[in-house]
């Protein structure tokens, strides 16, 4: 029927057009008639592109971002494919984890009777370098200003290290840390025999041992190795003081006021991202605090100027950190051999000076692929299982026989793990002095 209707009519426009044009000869041209009326404006697609397409935002911010080590650095594409480490690391993965609201639980396998992480993007999902899009979730919706900032997320965040059990909620301005620490957190630690999170209550609480030297020990929930470390992202958890082994001691968990009043934008990106915000490599859209300190007091925080000579509110808190994790390191030695690692390049140990002996908060396990200059012994490697590892040649073997054993009691790998987190918070106690004294001061008095 539609076809019919639609057919004859043009069957016949078709014939007197082949008619006209065959038979009829051209008289001379008509005159022009006066000029239509203006038509109602349309939207103007490059005027609000523009808005943003310009040299002051989006182009000014995106070369910013190249100073970002979201932008330059490689776990992305390291890590492309993994479904447990992107949430933190590519785009999609991000983006898929908050959409589907994944828990961070860890859930009971009747069939291995141990406990299975659920932190996990889903393997379409796991890739994407950090970009633009990761933070702001509605980039070219609309076409117009109220498409930015809107951030994927400010939602307190139930830790991955604690099995969902912790929360972080640093509400100061409107809650935007979260968006920064849902990644910007520790990964959990687990028992090697349920599978589940790590108790630290029981670590700071109990005596014990979670490694006894023996490498096929039943009742190690710990299999010590170079990699046995808190994962980099500590600043969220520092930053919130929910992240430690909370040794009961002198000095009670409390945070200090940065935890409150400040959001990492307020000391990461400058006040709003402009080229005014930029000092050096730092502020605005680099998120590095390195080298900038000119937004402790742009925010009216602080009253007058800090400057990296500031004793009282730089030079001072930051050496007494410095102390206190150099103190701790020096207690944490077994047979007079240091547990923690030593790593003075900077192009691998990214808190190299941070310690006098430039601790790197891995362990100071030999491992002849990962770790050839470890000084103590290592009972199983993390890849491999058997003791020795079957990939070893002899050589290896031999060494690693010689080296000293390594025991763990609760306290020590309280300890470390402590050391570990206030290290790799980076800025020596500027985050959250008063969390990171606690967990320190209790530390040594503890061991
Ligand atoms: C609210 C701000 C905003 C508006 C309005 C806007 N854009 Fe974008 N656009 C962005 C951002 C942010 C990016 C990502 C830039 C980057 O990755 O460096 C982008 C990226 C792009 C890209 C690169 C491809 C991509 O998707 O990454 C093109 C092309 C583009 N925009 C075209 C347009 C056009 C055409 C318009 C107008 C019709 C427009 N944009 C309006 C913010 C905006
Ligand atoms: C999607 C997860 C994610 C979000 C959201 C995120 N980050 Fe990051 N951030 C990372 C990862 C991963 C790295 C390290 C990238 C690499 O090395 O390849 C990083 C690196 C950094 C660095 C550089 C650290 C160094 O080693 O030099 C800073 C500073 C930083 N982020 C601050 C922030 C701030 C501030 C926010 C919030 C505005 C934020 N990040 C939001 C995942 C994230
Ligand atoms: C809960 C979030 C989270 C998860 C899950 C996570 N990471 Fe990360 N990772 C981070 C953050 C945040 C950083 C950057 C910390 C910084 O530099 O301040 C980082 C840094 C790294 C770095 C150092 C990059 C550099 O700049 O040198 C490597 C390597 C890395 N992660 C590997 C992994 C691997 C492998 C996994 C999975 C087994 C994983 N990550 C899972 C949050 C996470
Ligand atoms: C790691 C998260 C993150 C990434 C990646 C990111 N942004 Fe942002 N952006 C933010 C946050 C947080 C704010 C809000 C800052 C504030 O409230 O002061 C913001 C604010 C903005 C604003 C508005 C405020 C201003 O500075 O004028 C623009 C425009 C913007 N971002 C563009 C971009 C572009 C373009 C990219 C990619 C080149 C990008 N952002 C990548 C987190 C991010
Ligand atoms: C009170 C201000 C302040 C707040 C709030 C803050 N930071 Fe920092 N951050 C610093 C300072 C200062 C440094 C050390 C810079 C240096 O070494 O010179 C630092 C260092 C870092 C570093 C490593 C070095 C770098 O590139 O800047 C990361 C990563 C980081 N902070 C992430 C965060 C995250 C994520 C948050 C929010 C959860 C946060 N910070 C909140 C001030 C702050």
């Amino acid at each position: 029927m539609k076809l019919k209707n639609y057919c004859q009519p043009l069957f016949l426009a078709f014939v007197i057009l082949f008619a006209a044009q065959s038979c009829v000869k051209q008289g001379p041209m008509g005159l022009t008639g006066a000029d239509g009326k203006d038509g109602a404006n349309g939207t103007d697609a490059n005027e609000t592109c523009k808005m943003c397409h310009n040299p002051n935002t989006v182009e000014l911010i995106a070369t910013q971002f190249q100073f970002s080590k979201h932008e330059y650095g490689e776990a992305a594409f390291e890590e492309t494919g993994n479904v447990g480490c992107t949430p933190c690391h590519a785009q999609e993965a991000f983006k898929y984890i908050v959409k589907n609201s994944v828990p961070s639980t860890f859930t009971l396998n009747p069939a291995t009777g141990k406990y299975v992480n659920n932190y996990n993007t889903i393997a379409s999902a796991a890739y994407g370098e950090i970009g633009c899009s990761t933070c702001h979730s509605s980039l070219h919706n609309t076409y117009t200003s109220s498409d930015l900032p809107s951030l994927t997320t400010v939602a307190p965040i139930a830790m991955t290290m604690w099995g969902g059990t912790k929360i972080i909620d640093l509400k100061a301005n409107g809650g935007k840390s979260n968006l920064c620490a849902k990644c910007h957190q520790p990964r959990p630690f687990t028992n090697a025999l349920t599978g589940n999170v790590l108790d630290y209550v029981a670590l700071a609480t109990t005596t014990g041992v979670v490694f006894d030297g023996n490498p096929t020990g039943a009742t190690n929930i710990i299999k010590p190795s170079y990699r046995t470390h808190t994962h980099y992202g500590t600043v969220g958890a520092i930053v919130a003081g929910v992240g430690g082994v909370e040794f009961p001691g002198t000095l009670t968990y409390e945070s200090s006021t940065h935890a409150t009043v400040a959001s990492c934008i307020d000391c990461h990106m400058g006040a709003k991202g402009g080229k005014s915000d930029l000092v050096g490599r730092a502020g605005g859209h680099t998120f590095t605090a390195k080298g900038n300190l000119t937004t402790c007091n742009a925010t009216g925080c602080h009253t007058s100027a800090i400057t990296a000579t500031n004793s009282t509110l730089w030079l001072n808190p930051r050496a007494e950190i410095k102390t206190l994790l150099n103190t701790l390191a020096s207690k944490l030695t077994i047979g007079g051999v240091d547990i923690l690692n030593r790593n003075p390049d900077a192009a691998t140990n990214m808190w190299a000076g941070l310690t006098t002996n430039n601790y790197d908060g891995y362990l100071n396990i030999y491992d002849p692929i990962t770790n050839p200059a470890g000084q103590t012994n290592n009972p199983s490697s993390f890849k491999f299982v058997g003791n020795p590892p079957s990939t070893w040649n002899q050589a290896q073997k031999d060494y690693n026989a010689t080296l000293p054993t390594v025991t763990l009691s609760n306290a020590q790998m309280g300890a470390l793990i402590n050391f570990q987190l206030c290290l790799r918070e980076y800025s020596l106690g500027i985050h959250n002095f008063k969390y990171s004294k606690a967990l320190l001061t209790n530390s040594i008095a503890k061991l």
